[in-house]
């Protein structure tokens, strides 16, 4: 036991010690509060827009939490390609758990590695799961994953990410994808206009093409684009492999950079391979407000590049959102109950099977100088110290971001 303890996360830790104290009664102070509607688990009608930067929302499924049985145990892909993993998926899953007032539950991250989740997933099923969500590295693993749960009577939900090939009646928890590509799009369009850039020569970078998302977002951004490469007011220079490795982005970028010095501007989905290509630019002495780049996921890095001039503004999926619905999802799904349509608001193509996998769509919105204060700030999603340092105070005062 104190072998295996040590392979998880620190985090993992102090949530199967809350699991088993939960389950040793030890922690009926947390979920005997007055709200709890005991036995009433359906009578809370929850909707994608009733989730709140507070949390609140989920106190009503109190009641819900306090049926079924068996661990949710969470998957989460990796650390490295994203910050939100850790930041914000993490964090919030687990408050949206506890605000239930739900104790049964582990989260654990894969570091990168598909037979690491696959260990982990494992070993959920064996401390008797009922539920696991799964954010897969690549639909290949994540449907061995789930195919094998479902075969032991565990539901699955597919996190952020569709499971191509996954269990039939999965469901499917995520933000407009597509959407996110075309918010990416247009905020890049928009940028090209007010930093006055009169050519765009475009560097098209896409995500991971293991990830099913990557190739949504693509679809997104390439459809916003397409009617000004058609027209020739933009140049598309080239859309190499896709990764959501930074290193490999700033390697694929430099290589293109040399072989087509008439880039002047960048499309990827992601803060962290932006932030590599923005270093490499700042090598190279590239003024702000002169390489338009996007990015996704509004972490630190990507908002403090914002404010630099380097990079237009970022998608802000809040993942406050997305993590209550999973955990809604969980409790419906552990109590033996159907979720709500009001929250299961949409249907996704699984590609591979020509099946529709019942989903969850929540909605991403863009964020630059302009709305920052409005979106992320208010959110908490960070602080202000986090994002106004040394390089980027004068613009925060500019900004009004306080
Ligand atoms: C996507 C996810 C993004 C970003 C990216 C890299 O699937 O939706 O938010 O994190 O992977 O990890």
């Amino acid at each position: 036991m104190r072998r295996s303890l040590k392979r998880v996360s620190v985090l993992s830790v102090a949530l199967m010690v809350a699991a088993v104290l939960a389950a040793c009664g030890g922690s009926s102070k947390k979920s005997s509060s007055a709200t709890t509607t005991s036995g009433g688990g359906s009578s809370a009608n929850l909707s994608v827009s009733s989730f709140t930067s507070d949390f609140s929302a989920m106190s009503q499924l109190k009641g819900l939490a306090g049926q079924g049985k068996g661990l949710v145990g969470v998957l989460l892909p990796d650390t490295t390609t994203s910050a939100r993993y850790v930041s914000f998926d993490a964090p919030y899953l687990t408050k949206a758990f506890q605000t239930a007032g739900f104790t049964q539950f582990k989260v654990d991250n894969a570091q990168g590695s598909a037979s690491t989740m696959q260990t982990q997933a494992e070993a959920d099923i064996t401390s008797g799961a009922s539920v696991l969500i799964v954010d897969p590295l690549d639909s290949g693993s994540g449907a061995a994953i789930e195919n094998n749960a479902v075969s032991k009577g565990v539901k699955v939900i597919d996190y952020d990410r569709l499971t191509k090939g996954g269990p039939a009646d999965r469901i499917y928890v995520s933000f407009d994808n597509v959407k996110v590509g075309q918010t990416i799009g247009n905020g890049f369009v928009d940028c090209v206009k007010s930093w006055n850039v009169a050519k765009p020569n475009v560097l098209v970078m896409d995500g991971d093409p293991t990830d099913n998302n990557a190739g949504l977002f693509s679809q997104g951004y390439n459809g916003v684009l397409k009617p000004h490469f058609d027209d020739g007011s933009y140049l598309k220079v080239g859309e190499p492999a896709g990764t959501w490795t930074p290193s490999v982005a700033q390697t694929t970028f430099a290589q293109q950079y040399t072989a087509h010095p008439n880039i002047n501007s960048v499309v990827t989905p992601n803060d962290d391979n932006a932030n590599a290509v923005i270093s490499y630019l700042q090598s190279k002495q590239i003024k702000p407000k002169t390489f338009p780049t996007t990015g996704q996921d509004a972490s630190k890095s990507g908002l403090q590049n914002i404010l630099k001039g380097f990079q237009c503004g970022t998608v802000y999926k809040p993942i406050y959102l997305e993590a209550q619905a999973a955990a809604a999802i969980a409790l419906y799904l552990r109590a033996g109950q159907t979720p709500p349509s009001s929250l299961v608001n949409a249907t996704t193509k699984d590609t591979q099977q020509n099946t529709d996998v019942k989903s969850v769509y929540l909605t991403p919105s863009w964020v630059n100088i302009d709305n920052m204060q409005q979106t992320v700030i208010k959110d908490g999603a960070v602080k202000v110290s986090d994002i106004c340092v040394a390089d980027t105070q004068a613009a925060c005062t500019a900004a009004g971001i306080k």
